[in-house]
């Protein structure tokens, strides 16, 4: 069974089937509506998706209200069959007064977490998609990969970051090989005990080792879940937030397809259940990372870093003009 969520009546374009076993689904009312934000909302760019997250864990409930106050005719929800050859498609829908989520229902300590994105397309300036995994607990744990949307013909950034034990800063972007508005694209983030692996269509480009024998934190012990959102962030997402979202063009679309998790489930005695999907990447979990051969990955990441990298924390030598952290110099 699926669920239908078009965000307003004219776009019914925007429809989004998935399975309710798999994600939940939220739309968030504007973001001024949701004043909890979470403790670990950095100043620069987090705090308005911050909160929207935060709304989105409380707002199933709360969604149906907020359509009939926000004039009734923003949602409709109803139950319609599944797409013919069996995908799930969330799209995701942003407007001045919207913004929308989903999250897995399940919490994953290590995992490998593919989903195909589609991203907005056209005139996406101030738009970002995002696909983020993060701990639920007080000290923050993140693993995110950022879409920062652009004016028509100017491309998109992906910007990755990776937070442990509160600490992040760790940011990375790359220019996309393709255009990922004409798309669907795989987007995988691979998390085991030795590192994290970010791929794009199979390609590995960002890998972050597990270093806490060195001092540097790594999550290593906190539950995270997947979350997609679209939120409006035209204070700094589009050439450093010079250029502004247009409203005209809303709203705005990311679709979300073929959601896959295997990861291990902690349970409240202690006991882990590790999943054993083949199709989500055998060994992912002990070393033989992504199925690939440790040297096929090398090269991939060393071809991702000299040429679709255009910005690492390991070589921005302003922000840190008294050395970089400690990570950048290790293996
Ligand atoms: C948008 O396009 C401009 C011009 O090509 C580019 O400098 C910038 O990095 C692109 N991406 C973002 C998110 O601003």
């Amino acid at each position: 069974m699926a669920y239908c969520v078009a965000l307003s009546d004219a776009d019914r374009s925007c429809c989004a089937e998935f399975d309710p076993a798999q994600l939940s689904l939220h739309i968030a009312p504007a973001l001024d509506h949701c004043l909890a934000a979470p403790t670990h909302a950095t100043p620069t760019m987090a705090p308005a998706r911050a909160r929207l997250l935060a709304c989105l864990s409380a707002l199933t409930t709360l969604a149906a209200a907020s359509w009939v106050a926000a004039g009734g005719h923003r949602m409709t929800d109803q139950v319609i069959n599944g797409s013919s050859d069996g995908d799930q498609i969330v799209g995701l829908s942003l407007d001045r007064v919207m913004g929308s989520g989903f999250r897995s229902k399940t919490s994953y300590l290590f995992a490998r977490i593919d989903i195909d994105i589609k991203l907005v397309a056209g005139n996406s300036a101030g738009t970002v998609t995002t696909m983020i995994s993060e701990g639920q607990w007080n000290i923050h744990d993140e693993i995110d990969l950022e879409f920062l949307g652009n004016l028509t013909g100017e491309p998109y950034t992906l910007h990755t970051n990776i937070f442990a034990n509160g600490s992040g800063g760790s940011e990375v972007q790359y220019r996309l090989w393709f255009d990922p508005t004409q798309d669907f694209h795989t987007y995988t983030i691979l998390w085991n005990s030795e590192e994290i692996l970010i791929l794009v269509d199979d390609m590995a480009i960002r890998r972050f080792k597990n270093h806490w024998d060195a001092g540097v934190p790594f999550p290593v012990y906190q539950p995270m879940r997947l979350n997609g959102v679209l939120w409006d962030a035209d204070q700094w997402a589009t050439q450093g937030g010079r250029v502004k979202t247009d409203w005209t063009q809303a709203p705005f679309t990311a679709y979300f397809r073929n959601y896959r998790a295997t990861g291990c489930e902690p349970s409240l005695d202690g006991a882990w259940v590790c999943g054993q999907d083949p199709s989500g990447g055998g060994d992912w979990f002990d070393g033989g990372v992504a199925g690939m051969d440790d040297v096929k990955q090398t090269q991939q990441l060393r071809e991702a870093q000299q040429r679709y990298t255009i910005y690492d924390y390991c070589t921005d030598s302003v922000r840190f003009p008294d050395g970089f952290p400690k990570e950048c110099g290790l293996p």
